[in-house]
């Protein structure tokens, strides 16, 4: 799990991008997106949605109280 400061405070996804299983371990991105450091697909710090055209997504929690992650949107 990694864990990003992004506009909204700190979210958190799997270190394997969806697309092909590359990694964000660079965070190659803004307070609004990560970028995988293998081919570049973008995803929502928000809502985990791919960039228009690429059709996937990647899942994004957020911290519940101290303890507890919880998917965004589920
Ligand atoms: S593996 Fe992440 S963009 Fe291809």
């Amino acid at each position: 799990m990694m864990a990003v400061f992004a506009k909204e405070g700190w979210v958190f996804f799997v270190n394997r991008c969806p697309h092909a299983g590359g990694t964000f371990a660079e965070h190659l991105g803004n307070e609004s997106e990560v970028v995988c450091s293998l081919h570049r697909f973008r995803y929502s710090l928000q809502t985990g949605q791919g960039a228009t055209g690429q059709g996937d997504f990647l899942r994004i929690y957020q911290l519940i109280g101290t303890d507890e992650l919880v998917e965004k949107g589920a």
